[in-house]
């Protein structure tokens, strides 16, 4: 028996072996050695198809652009591209208001192009996952057209109807997250529907069994065009509280001008989790992940999503890492502490199309380069899934908008000028020093950084010292290094106010990462003895950060990653 299981161990091994060098020619699927599904072993990397690369030149990315770009995410170390949303859409909400779940929009490209993505992208051995708005459909959706037409629509029921508590009064307090009362009077019935987002995004009702198996549908028919999961898009508000009930106020006043309210009684409803149960017994059926858009507040919240013996979501997402705002190593330490400790495999989100870019975040003006290597180090190396964001790895900057009129997300145009919107992390990707960084030879759709002259994939590509080789650099390492892959968390010098130090431990092999998180040069000591490691070899720093015996001396900002030795 036990032979047979050695047996079965080296199969696997040379499987995985030969799985990895041979991945051009196809899609893993497989666990991996340690008996991992690929998702956990994978780097994920969104791409907001806007913004990526327009191969048609009318300024607004597109399919076959995305598909021109595979072999630079192959090369870079990218396993699955997460898709922000391509379907048909009025583009109210750029492509969160999806007026069709099963086709593209014309502005990206075709089904057939789609096709040819997904073919060229498995030739590579990405998986695509693509983003699935499951809250709120657009309100030009066929479903909702039909919904409004009147009382006794077939899809009447398909969304949120409820009628006024009196002339010009809506049926309760609840305010938009886009600003303004959640609740729109539609004269044609003389009711209003309920739409967490923007109008034009209306709520889709998941107490409706047909809402459901359409839903359900529209992911069984993606997965047999070859997508590998979805990202679920605003998975906490699915579901409404049935009477409406008035949820309670806080003091103060929002960006918008509206009262600030706990969200009681239409946020993070139990019904929730049938949902995801259910999604994740098709997506089973698949091999497939489901990532969730989860905004959790604590880890208890988290390991709800994962669910009980993990039956929803695979990788709910950790937005908690994206609130440290400070390079801080005992916040870090806190959160990494507290997703680790969580019941499922962690996931590390570092920033997205809502949220400002890590460049900015943790920049000083003066080390921002070598701060976003220190970021690269960090979230690349922990135990758990990285998703990166398009642009992260050549130090791209969130550039709002300086006027008004310039404003293209709706939120910054309601919201001027406590809340600019989001334009400022969705500016086109920086591909070389050409006009237009290279992104389009047309009018790109929102305006290209001037820090496209230095920060570029050409051009960093030929430096050694760029952020893009570095994050090709540790994205090798990741892949290759068993402790990086599968082994276990341990933080250590704990008590270190300016470096942030752990080990990860895979079986007798190990591997520790330093980083000087302060503008000074600092050293720290291992005391790798007490750990039954004699000493550390580099294996990837910055500048002269480097170690000797079981002191690590890192340059300011300065990242040591290092194997222990025994
Ligand atoms: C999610 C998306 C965001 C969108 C919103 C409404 O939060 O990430 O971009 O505006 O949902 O669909």
């Amino acid at each position: 028996m036990k032979n047979i299981i050695s047996g079965i161990a080296i199969f696997l091994i040379c499987a995985c072996v030969l799985g990895r060098s041979a991945s051009a020619q196809s899609v893993s699927t497989a666990a991996d050695a340690a008996g991992n599904p690929w998702w956990q072993n994978a780097v994920f990397y969104e791409i907001y198809p806007r913004s990526f690369a327009d191969s048609n030149n009318d300024g607004v990315g597109d399919l076959k652009g995305i598909t021109s770009k595979l072999d630079y995410l192959k090369e870079l170390g990218v396993d699955a591209i997460w898709i922000s949303p391509c379907f048909p859409s009025p583009q109210v909400d750029f492509g969160y208001d999806v007026s069709d779940y099963e086709n593209i929009d014309p502005m990206y490209g075709t089904m057939a192009d789609f096709d040819v993505l997904a073919s060229e992208a498995k030739k590579r051995g990405i998986h695509i996952i693509l983003d699935f708005v499951v809250n709120h459909s657009s309100d030009q959706h066929s479903w909702f057209l039909d919904s409004k037409s009147s009382r006794t629509s077939a899809h009447r029921d398909w969304y949120i109807w409820r009628d006024g508590k009196g002339p010009g009064v809506p049926p309760n307090n609840w305010i938009s997250t886009f600003g303004g009362s959640a609740w729109t009077l539609d004269p044609t019935t003389n009711q209003y529907y309920y739409h967490n987002f923007y109008a034009a995004q209306p709520d889709l009702n998941w107490r409706n069994p047909a809402v459901k198996d359409a839903m359900f549908d529209v992911t069984r028919w993606w997965y047999k065009r070859g997508v590998s999961g979805f990202r679920l898009d605003a998975v906490d508000t699915l579901f409404e509280d049935p009477d409406l009930k008035d949820n309670p106020i806080k003091t103060g006043q929002n960006a918008f001008g509206d009262p600030i309210e706990e969200d009681k009684y239409n946020t993070k409803l139990p019904e929730v989790h049938d949902v995801l149960r259910g999604l994740r017994k098709v997506a089973d059926e698949h091999n497939a992940v489901l990532i969730g858009e989860t905004w959790t507040a604590d880890v208890a919240e988290l390991n709800r999503y994962y669910g009980e013996g993990n039956n929803e979501l695979q990788l709910p997402m950790d937005f908690l890492f994206t609130k440290v705002d400070k390079l801080s190593p005992a916040e870090f330490r806190k959160q990494i502490a507290a997703v680790d400790g969580a019941s499922g495999w962690p996931t590390f989100v570092i920033s997205n199309h809502d949220i400002v870019r890590s460049y900015d975040r943790y920049g000083d003006g003066q080390h921002n380069d070598q701060i976003a290597k220190l970021i690269a180090a960090l979230y690349l190396t922990l135990r758990g899934t990285p998703i990166m964001y398009y642009g992260e790895e050549i130090g791209m900057k969130t550039t709002p908008p300086t006027r008004p009129e310039d404003v293209k997300d709706p939120i910054g145009r309601t919201g001027w000028p406590k809340e600019k919107g989001r334009d400022g992390e969705r500016t086109p990707m920086q591909w070389d020093s050409s006009e237009n960084a290279g992104f389009t030879k047309g009018m790109p759709w929102l305006p290209v950084p001037d820090t496209y002259k230095t920060h570029n994939v050409a051009d960093e590509l030929k430096d050694p010292d760029s952020v893009l080789v570095f994050y090709k650099n540790v994205l090798k390492l990741r892949h290759t290094n068993a402790a990086l892959l599968d082994g276990s968390y341990a933080a250590i010098n704990e008590n270190d106010a300016n470096v942030l130090s752990y080990v990860r431990l895979y079986k007798d092999h190990g591997v520790v990462v330093a980083l000087n998180m302060s503008g000074s040069p600092q050293k720290v000591n291992l005391e790798l003895k007490g750990k039954g490691f004699a000493g550390v070899k580099a294996l990837l720093v910055t500048g002269k950060s480097s170690a000797k015996g079981s002191e690590v001396s890192l340059e300011p900002f300065g990242v040591f990653i290092g194997e222990l030795r025994k």
